[in-house]
């Protein structure tokens, strides 16, 4: 795959005053995943939107970003990492969009995973590693279960930023500003840590590719092949009841392509030797989102080059502002966050403003209720979207309606979790629609930040083990069990649809 960054034609040579910055000097960025002759026309974006520059979120209203003290350090950092190569491809994208299409009919099942902040103090080739073979393990499960391909989305490589419901914390009559993420401030509390860094902004770039650049190793590179799935079990999961349900699984599959090699079956197929894994993260803070968009040569279209897949958080979808003006113009597929919140009229607009065209991939709707509201508030906006004839993907996000405090610590229920995608899968299968994917916060490693599950931490375990800086993360032990329902949850529809057609 050859990579082109050229200058395109500059599109502006300034952008409103907006929030105080001065104008960036940048000109787009043109990325190609193949050659292609550099073109010097204004680019025609899609879905209507082609007068939509990069630019445009900053003649709306914007919430939940940073207060820079010195805006111009924010102009150079943007600068610089306008300056670097994208981290994603185009073409990966529309790959992705339409598996995530095969996911809203029910063909393929998508998993995003990953911390709730990546943080720059807990970065690591082996908590990367770690996370990415769960990952995997948990896919083996899901496929086993649905009999489908497993879209693997990592909240990683990019999944910096935080949204607050509160811009300062108090502590002990201290107020300071809040943690906004690592990309932004530090979680310490100190006013040094606390002060928004500009230059905080590379450093997040810096990691995110060398994430990358493992992660590509990892699916690329042989150590996601399907002849080694017996060997990605954790350590410390050797003698857990889900470790144990994992290597029947791994023997399964072992077996078959024992079998399948029998029958002639070539090992080196790429299917046998490689994985496709895309990363994804909030698209909260608009200068990066901003300075890493480019415009694929291939399609003249622009593209967010942070992630494959950027999803608008609960608190900045607003219709009029910010963030849905710059998620609307990208081409890459997206997703909103939807609370129990949210209007059934209000979610076909929203949806009718970032995929216009309807297509299929495009959007998922990432629904965060709780267990008692999903059942009670889903059903209307799954018949308001059927109604207007809106295609999306269904995700079930069980963590961030089931947050709580225990004993200071901000924890949730194992029970909670599960039984919030019970009420999803429920909610479906009553609706005769569809289950696309569920959206989990967890880590590779062995911590005590979630309640229950079979391991049964308890509230006094909380502080043996709590490392997160943000939200209580699925451990590994719950985050395979979690997989286990849901994969019994698809196997379940998989065997009534069979029952149906039969
Ligand atoms: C998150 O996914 O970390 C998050 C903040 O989600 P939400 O916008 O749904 O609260
Ligand atoms: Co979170």
């Amino acid at each position: 795959m050859k990579l082109q960054t050229s200058q395109g034609q500059a599109l502006r040579t300034s952008r409103p005053a907006v929030r105080g910055l001065p104008a960036l000097s940048r000109r787009p960025v043109r990325v190609s995943a193949i050659a292609a002759p550099e073109k010097q026309s204004t680019p025609a974006s899609l879905n209507g939107t082609s007068n939509w520059q990069p630019t445009s979120w900053r003649s709306k209203p914007v919430v939940q970003q940073p207060e820079y003290l010195d805006k111009q350090e924010v102009v150079k950092a943007c600068e610089e990492i306008a300056r670097m190569p994208p981290l994603i491809f185009a073409g990966e994208c529309r790959t992705l969009q339409s598996r995530l299409a095969k996911a809203s009919t029910g063909d393929a099942f998508v998993l995003f995973g990953g911390d709730c902040a990546e943080a720059f103090s807990q970065f690591s080739a082996n908590r990367i590693r770690d996370l990415y073979r769960l990952l995997l393990q948990m896919s083996i499960v899901l496929a086993f279960g649905g009999g489908v391909p497993i879209v693997k989305l990592g909240r990683i490589a990019g999944q910096f930023a935080k949204p607050r419901s509160a811009s300062t914390e108090t502590i002990g009559g201290v107020t300071l500003p809040a943690y906004r993420g690592d990309i932004i401030n530090g979680p310490e509390f100190t006013e040094e840590a606390r002060r928004c860094d500009p230059w905080r902004l590379v450093r997040a770039y810096n990691q995110s590719a060398a994430t990358l650049n493992l992660l590509r190793g990892f699916s690329y590179g042989g150590y996601a092949g399907l002849s080694r799935v017996s060997q990605w079990e954790l350590e410390f999961m050797k003698n857990t009841p889900e470790g144990h349900a994992y290597m029947d699984i791994a023997k399964r599959v072992d077996e078959a392509i024992q079998f399948m090699i029998a029958c002639g079956m070539d090992t080196n197929m790429p299917f046998m030797r490689e994985t496709e894994f895309y990363t994804c993260h909030e698209c909260l803070l608009l200068d990066y989102e901003e300075a890493l968009t480019r415009l694929d040569s291939t399609t003249d279209k622009w593209y967010g080059c942070s992630a494959h897949f950027l999803w608008c958080g609960e608190r900045t979808r607003q219709l009029d502002h910010a963030h849905v003006e710059f998620l609307r113009g990208v081409n890459n597929p997206i997703g909103v966050k939807v609370s129990d919140k949210m209007d059934p009229n209000d979610i076909v607009s929203l949806i009718a403003s970032v995929n216009p065209s309807n297509t299929p991939g495009r959007l998922s709707i990432i629904v965060r209720m709780g267990a008692k509201a999903l059942r009670a508030k889903l059903p209307a906006l799954i018949e308001a979207v059927q109604r207007s004839g809106q295609v999306v993907t269904w995700v079930c996000d069980p963590m961030h309606g089931n947050t709580e405090t225990v004993s200071g610590f901000k924890t949730r229920r194992y029970e909670n979790i599960r039984s919030e995608i019970e009420a999803f899968f429920d909610v479906h299968e009553k609706m005769g629609t569809v289950p696309g994917g569920v959206h989990l916060e967890m880590t590779g490693d062995n911590v005590t930040e979630c309640i229950g599950g079979g391991a049964s931490i308890s509230e006094d375990d909380l502080n043996s083990r709590y490392h997160t800086h943000c939200d209580p993360r699925l451990n590994a032990e719950q985050s395979l069990e979690i997989a286990f329902y849901v994969a019994q949850r698809l196997r379940q529809r998989r065997e009534n649809l069979a029952a149906k057609t039969a």
